[in-house]
């Protein structure tokens, strides 16, 4: 089911920009048994359906145990193109002009996939996708954090000859007991070689992880962030510096953060000024590509129009485009509203 099929063409064609999505999120059940098959790999699973029957969850971990298991059947660079691609055509056909996408290298690598593997597959579709449909893109690197800092910090090792590739690091995995305090210090030396930096935080971690990924990790942007509402100062500060927040609201009902869309607090982060944009975390797992997102947002929240173009502009301006690239797409978001009202 696509439940952007026939929505609101103002959201459909507004263009836009996805700024947290993991690409291994992106392996939709049908890609699965495909690769499963060319690569002889026996899925725990006897069918597309059966996998979709299975993605209930109750929290980040429930979801965490199926999503490791799914991306077994990426061996080779082709599987990696495959997905990034499957995405790439599909986030185009939304009107996303850019995209930043994580990649989880150590997710391979533990199974003896070897990194330029990874990379060179993921690198390769997006330079395809810029070439063939205009589309650009950044590729972030994220460490997983339920492995130990000394892993991180070889997997920054094996990253340095493809640095070119690779605009940021991250943090993602299991937020529970594993703080951003646990990875300084290949945060630090990620920073001293060039790389950007970005953190989930704040998504099932408490407020007191935001503050460590800004003050420690020197993060450029907050991945999910929607419980910094427990924190008056906290919020005040995101405010004040304008840190954007990498908001997932399909994804976060999916997990449970909170109940409901109804009920999720993506309009009172607007409302209290933050720079909050809109993305889709895993959308083969979650329901939705980034038009759902909107989708469910507007209708669960009551969002305006002008809600919907602050959240785009948002993502414009909190990309790691150079600033004539970010001023291109405002303009053609600016071009796009007038057309609407004229
Ligand atoms: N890896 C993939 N999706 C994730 C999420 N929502 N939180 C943390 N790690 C993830
Ligand atoms: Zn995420």
């Amino acid at each position: 089911m696509n439940l952007a099929e026939g929505m609101d063409p103002f959201l459909r064609n507004i263009p836009k920009a996805e700024l947290h999505i993991h690409i291994e999120g992106s392996l939709e059940p049908e890609l699965m048994f495909e690769l499963a098959a060319r690569n002889n790999i026996k899925l725990p699973f006897a069918s597309v359906d059966e996998v979709r029957r299975a993605y209930e969850f109750t929290d980040l971990q429930s979801f965490l145990d199926i999503y490791y298991k799914g991306a077994c059947v990426l061996l080779h660079e082709q599987d990696f193109y495959d997905m990034t691609w499957a995405y790439l055509r599909r986030v185009y056909l939304q009107n996303v002009r850019h995209t930043e996408i994580f990649f989880d290298p150590q997710t391979h690598t533990d199974r003896g996939v070897a990194f330029e593997t990874v990379i060179t597959g993921i690198h390769r579709a997006l330079v395809d996708a810029e070439q063939q449909l205009g589309m650009t893109s950044k590729l972030i690197m994220c460490f997983l954090r339920h492995l130990s800092a000394a892993a991180a910090l070889e997997t920054l090792r094996q990253a340095l000859p493809f640095k070119h590739w690779i605009v940021a690091v991250g943090l993602d995995s299991s937020e529970h007991g594993h703080p951003p305090e646990k990875f300084v210090e290949v945060f630090d030396q990620a920073r001293a070689a060039g790389f950007m930096t970005v953190a989930h935080a704040g998504e099932e971690g408490p407020p007191g992880y935001i503050w460590q990924a800004l003050d420690l990790l020197k993060v450029s942007r907050i991945d999910h962030g929607v419980r910094c509402t427990e924190d008056q100062r906290l919020v005040e500060r995101l405010v004040e510096e304008q840190i954007p927040l990498t908001v997932c609201p399909l994804s976060n009902v999916k997990l449970c953060v909170f109940e409901s869309i109804e009920s999720h607090n993506l309009k009172r982060l607007l409302d209290l000024g933050l720079c909050v944009t809109v993305n889709s975390d895993d959308p083969a797992y979650f329901g939705g590509y980034i038009n759902e997102n909107f989708l469910a947002a507007l209708e669960g929240l009551n969002l305006s129009h002008d809600e919907i173009c602050r959240l785009v502009k948002n993502s414009f301006q909190a990309s790691f485009l150079s600033t004539n690239e970010k001023q291109k797409l405002v303009d053609e978001l600016d071009s796009f509203v007038s057309q609407q009202i004229h």
